[in-house]
C-alpha cells in the first residue's frame, strides 16, 4: 500500500520565465495523494504554467520539480489533464462517448498508449466514466448540442478515463453558472474520494470548493504561499502576495470575500476582468446534491 502521506507532487525553489519575464520564482511547494488542492490567484500570474510545468509541458529555468516520484512528462496515462476551457462549436458532430475515448487514445495531449487495445473493456471503462460524471442520458448527443455543464462533465470523463493518479483542471468551473458551479465542484470532490484521485485545480473563486479543499496554492505578484485555505487565504498573506492592503472577511456562513484586491499586473490579462473583491466572491456557497445527478 501506499502511504496516504505520501507526497505526489513538489516543487522546491522553482522559478520559471517565458519570453525573458520571470513568472514566478521560489514557488515551493508539496501536495499529498488524495489531496484536492487549488491553485489561486490573479489574471497572468501563472497558474496555467503552474500546471504545465507539472506536465512537463514547460520547464522550469531553476529549481526543482518532481511528480510521482520522477521529473515530470513521464507519466503518460498516470496524469489526466482538462486544459483551459474553449468552447465547442455548436455544429461540431462528435459525441460525448467519443469525446471520452478520445482520453483513451491519448490524442488529447502527449503521445498514443501502445497498441493493446481490448475493445470490450474499453468500452465499459467508457460507460463506467461516463455513468461516474453523471453523463450517462445525453453522452450519445453531439457535443457542440449540449450546455456548458454537460460538456465540463464529459471533458472531466475525458481525463479520468485512463484511470490517472493525479488529475489537473485548469479553471474548470470557467464560464459555468452557479449552480454548475456547485454541482461540478462536488463532482470533482467525489472524484477526488471514492476514486482516490489526486486533484490540483485552478479556480478563480474558492467558494465554490472551499469546503472540499485540502490544500490552497495562491499566487501573487509578490510570490506564492501554500497551506489549507484558511491559512493561506489571509488579510496577511493577500497584502504580502498582492503587496498592497487587503481585507480578508469571512461572513458568517463561511464565505471568504477578498477587499480592496488591484486588479493583475497582466500583461494581457484575456478573459476574466473582474475588479477589486470579487475575486473570490461567491454569492452561492451551497453545493448541490452529489455532484453526479442535476
Ligand atoms: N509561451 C509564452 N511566452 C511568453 N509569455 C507567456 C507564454 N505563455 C504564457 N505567458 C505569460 O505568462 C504569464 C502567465 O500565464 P498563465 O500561466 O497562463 O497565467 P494564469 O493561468 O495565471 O492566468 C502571462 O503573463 C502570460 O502572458
Ligand atoms: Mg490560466
Amino acid at each position: 500500500m501506499r502511504s496516504i502521506d505520501e507526497v505526489v507532487i513538489e516543487f522546491r525553489d522553482a522559478c520559471v520565465q517565458l519570453g525573458g519575464h520571470t513568472i514566478w520564482s521560489g514557488l515551493s511547494l508539496e501536495i499529498k495523494r488524495g489531496e484536492f488542492a487549488a491553485i489561486l490567484g490573479p489574471n497572468g500570474v501563472g497558474k496555467s504554467t503552474l500546471i504545465k510545468v507539472a506536465l512537463g509541458m514547460t520547464g522550469l529555468h531553476f529549481g526543482e520539480v518532481r511528480v510521482l516520484g520522477a521529473a515530470p512528462g513521464r507519466h503518460q496515462g498516470e496524469i489526466g489533464y482538462l486544459p483551459q476551457r474553449r468552447s465547442f462549436d455548436p455544429s461540431l458532430h462528435i459525441r460525448g462517448f467519443d469525446i471520452v475515448r478520445l482520453g483513451l487514445d491519448g490524442a488529447r495531449w502527449g503521445l498514443p498508449l501502445p497498441m493493446r487495445r481490448n475493445r470490450a473493456r474499453e468500452q465499459r471503462r467508457i460507460d463506467d466514466v461516463i455513468e461516474l460524471v453523471g453523463a450517462s442520458d445525453y453522452a450519445d448527443r453531439s457535443i457542440g448540442q449540449l450546455s456548458g455543464g454537460e460538456q465540463q462533465r464529459l471533458l472531466i470523463a475525458q481525463a479520468l478515463v485512463q484511470r490517472p493518479e493525479i488529475l489537473f483542471l485548469d479553471e474548470p468551473l470557467d464560464s459555468l453558472d452557479l449552480p454548475n458551479q456547485g454541482a461540478i465542484s462536488s463532482l470533482i470532490h467525489h472524484v477526488s474520494t471514492v476514486e482516490g484521485v489526486t486533484v490540483v485545480m485552478v479556480a478563480h473563486d474558492v467558494n465554490p470548493i472551499l469546503a472540499y479543499l485540502d490544500r490552497v496554492i495562491y499566487i501573487g505578484p509578490g510570490g506564492a504561499v501554500s497551506g489549507t485555505a484558511h491559512e493561506v487565504i489571509t488579510t496577511e498573506n493577500l497584502s504580502r502576495l498582492f503587496k498592497t492592503p487587503i481585507e480578508v472577511l469571512t461572513t458568517s456562513d463561511g464565505r471568504l470575500v477578498v477587499v480592496g484586491q488591484p486588479e493583475a499586473p497582466a500583461h494581457h490579462s484575456d478573459r476574466h476582468e473582474h475588479g477589486a473583491a470579487t475575486m473570490l466572491h461567491a454569492e452561492h456557497p451551497h453545493h448541490h446534491g452529489d455532484g453526479t445527478s442535476h
